[in-house]
């Protein structure tokens, strides 16, 4: 019989997305996932010239690395699914059956009739922005459970010419770390186990050729969009192919099929481009068009947020003077962070108790929120609705709400349990408790916290840690169209929830708790790589950083709180004049840019001086841009060297400009500065990209923002 290779393509402004069968009835494999191909391929020349060789002393027979691969197939590669019924049924054969191609999307469908599986993998390639997004579901077709182990939201091949992996670490207070790792035969396994997103691990990775950097290499990036525990496996095959799988972590029995019912996994979203700068501007531009909330597109207000002013200390006379000083350098949101409910003195008592503390709020929050308004600003609530305390009203009434196992006790972490979030009467009482103080206050805005990790994550036999992200979805969605106007942030301990999952029902992000700039400058740049930044929660915190006690400049903390949505976390009450004065001016700086910058181009430099980070944001009509130097170190040249800016018009004219108010630090520290710092220069766009600019002698710790926009 003659073979009938097949191919299917999908086509974005910039990409195509080939699938090739090397017969009618195979399931496909991606043959290519990148730059726009000519339209007319022929099936066969491409058939022939994939075709793979077959190595001596191995399977009779070549095994395709097609989008599902399986146990049965003899591949030594990671199979889509490991299941069983009762430990029978843990090898299927899939064979194709009904390939749906739609304009941007192709559905595969495909069945094992032995084991009474059915297998559907979707495919999406988003118009403008080149993302691919897939999804799987299996549906169990037969009479009995079927037990799943793992399931791939995708499986699909790397380049082979890859050879280096980066991937985001972390801790609580120091996330987003870039870590590389070269590829090489055998499996890299990224695996989070801690029931939310993590600060230890973020759901996404990205692979490129040797060396790879912001601006230059063969790049893909990957991220699932998902809350919970995640696993992404890189490998390289015994024959040098490389592949991709990632999706749900899962606890053992944790995901059990019923007969008739299916299972959706969680989407992997994908890009690939030129340098990492590439994938970050597709995947941000997939964020706000696809995912985000509508209201991030609208003007992102200035924080302040109460929590490292006053912690606890929930005093009335300090909170009104503390909102009064914070309007007066520019702030139009008011947070009114945790310890606002009872017995919320410290962080032993009081979650799950959603209303107000009458002993330190006699009136309600009233007083409080009328201030706000008063001043001007929008009031904002935080809430950490998923948890409790066990010293709560909420526990004593309902210790049977919380997530455990009967026969363990569940370890406490910031001396707190979860709430299980699949029960219906958990998400009724939360909804009910935060809707009502949504209604009472008109909130504008919650700041949702998520402060541990799950263990033991159980509705006292069996794991339940998938369940807990879709129920607080569900919650969040509810409120949502509930209120249409609420705003939700996502935090989680600092950065350990901002994933796309949650961010489709969310749209600010605590990036860290660690407001130390300097520390920021790496923890932002890595969040960068797959979100936006006008939803990077930035603030300019104390002069002595909370949480590593270091001392930093206050341009340097208002220059990087100005790379994501504004904000303060400081005892404004106790600021001098001139402070005050410098804060109103990066205040007014991030007014007159905000609006082009929830739409702008993120540009992550390569500079050479390691302890030197530049980056820069272009408006989409590429006329204004703004370009971030900061020494995050001392540098070892005397001098840190240019910023050659990117992404400007070639022929366009900009006028190029320090903004930020410290050029008298840069005179301080040197002979001379170079003599555009002074004096206004106007250059066109080619010139500047190609040249670059002298930057003066940066101190560590010192940073600079220059605005270069058309003339
Ligand atoms: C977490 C958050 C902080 C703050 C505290 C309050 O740590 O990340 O910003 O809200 O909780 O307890």
């Amino acid at each position: 019989m003659t073979k009938q290779p097949r191919l299917w393509r999908l086509d974005a402004a910039a990409r195509t997305l080939l699938l090739l069968a090397p017969d009618s009835d195979a399931i496909p494999e991606i043959i290519w996932f990148g730059a726009t191909l000519p339209a007319d391929i022929d099936a066969a020349a491409v058939a022939s010239m994939q075709d793979l060789p077959l190595p001596m002393a191995k399977l009779d027979s070549t095994v395709p690395l097609h989008l599902l691969p399986q146990h049965s197939q003899g591949l030594d590669c990671t199979p889509a699914l490991r299941g069983h019924r009762n430990g029978a049924d843990f090898a299927h054969r899939f064979v194709l059956q009904q390939i749906e191609p739609q304009q941007q999307t192709i559905r595969i469908h495909c069945i094992a009739d032995a084991a009474a599986l059915a297998f559907t993998i979707e495919l999406h390639l988003h118009e403008q922005s080149g993302v691919l997004s897939i999804a799987t579901t299996l549906q169990n077709t037969g009479t009995t459970p079927y037990t799943v182990d793992w399931l791939a939201s995708a499986s699909i091949p790397l380049p082979e010419h890859h050879a280096e992996c980066l991937y985001l670490t972390g801790r609580w207070g120091l996330e987003f770390q870039q870590q590389r790792q070269s590829i090489t035969t055998g499996r890299l396994l990224l695996e989070n186990n801690r029931g939310r997103t993590s600060h230890e691990l973020y759901p996404g990775v990205i692979t490129g050729t040797q060396g790879f950097s912001e601006q230059s290499g063969d790049v893909i990036a990957a991220q699932l969009a998902w809350s919970g525990s995640h696993k992404t496996i890189v490998e390289q095959l015994g024959d040098g192919r490389l592949a991709l799988q990632s999706g749900l972590s899962l606890d053992p029995g944790e995901l059990i099929i019923a007969p008739g019912e299916s299972f959706t996994t969680p989407v992997l979203h994908v890009a690939r481009g030129t340098g990492m700068n590439d994938t970050s501007q597709a995947m941000h531009h997939y964020a706000r068009t696809q995912i985000l909330p509508a209201w991030t597109r609208q003007q992102r207000p200035i924080h302040a947020n109460s929590w490292e002013a006053l912690y606890f200390d929930h005093d009335i006379d300090k909170l009104k003077a503390l909102i009064d000083a914070s309007a007066e350098l520019g702030a139009e949101r008011f947070v009114l962070d945790d310890g606002w409910f009872p017995a919320r003195r410290s962080d032993t008592a009081g979650l799950g108790d959603w209303w107000v503390d009458n002993s330190v709020y006699p009136e309600g929050l009233h007083p409080i929120v009328e201030h706000t308004r008063a001043a001007g600003m929008q009031f904002g609530l935080w809430f950490e609705p998923e948890m409790v305390n066990p010293n709560s009203e909420l526990y004593r009434q309902h210790p049977e709400w919380v997530l455990q196992l009967n026969t363990l006790d569940t370890p406490l972490a910031r001396n707190q349990l979860v709430l299980n979030m699949e029960l219906p009467a958990v998400q009724t009482y939360l909804f009910e408790k935060i809707a009502a103080l949504i209604e009472e206050y008109k909130v504008d805005y919650i700041k949702w916290d998520f402060n541990r990790d799950l263990v033991l994550a159980g509705d006292g036999q069996r794991s339940r840690m998938h369940r807990q992200p879709t129920g607080s979805y569900a919650l969040m969605q509810r409120l949502n169209e509930r209120f249409s106007q609420l705003e939700i942030e996502s935090c989680s301990s600092g950065g350990a929830r901002a994933d796309w999952g949650v961010l489709a029902h969310t749209g600010r992000v605590w990036t860290s708790d660690s407001i130390d700039a300097i520390d920021r400058v790496a923890i932002q740049r890595g969040y960068s790589l797959f979100n936006p930044p006008e939803i990077m929660g930035a603030h300019v915190g104390h002069e002595l950083a909370h949480l590593t006690g270091r001392s930093i400049d206050l341009h340097t903390r208002a220059i990087v709180a100005l790379q994501g949505q504004l904000g303060f976390e400081i005892d404004a009450r106790h600021l001098s004049t001139d402070e005050q004065h410098q804060l109103q001016h990066y205040v007014s700086l991030y007014k007159q840019h905000r609006d082009w910058i929830s739409d702008s181009t993120t540009w992550r430099l390569d500079v050479r001086h390691e302890p030197m980070t530049q980056s820069g944001l272009v408006s989409a009509n590429k006329e204004k841009s703004l370009w971030f130097a900061v020494a995050t170190r001392s540098i070892a040249a005397t001098a840190p060297g240019k910023l050659l800016p990117a992404g400007l018009e070639p022929h366009r004219h900009y006028r190029v400009k320090l903004v930020s108010n410290n050029a008298a630090h840069f005179m301080h520290h040197a002979k001379h500065v170079p003599a555009w710092l002074n004096e206004e220069i106007s250059l066109s766009g080619e010139v500047l990209m190609q040249l670059g600019i002298r930057l003066p002698v940066m101190t560590a710790h010192s940073a600079l923002l220059i605005d270069i926009s058309c003339t």
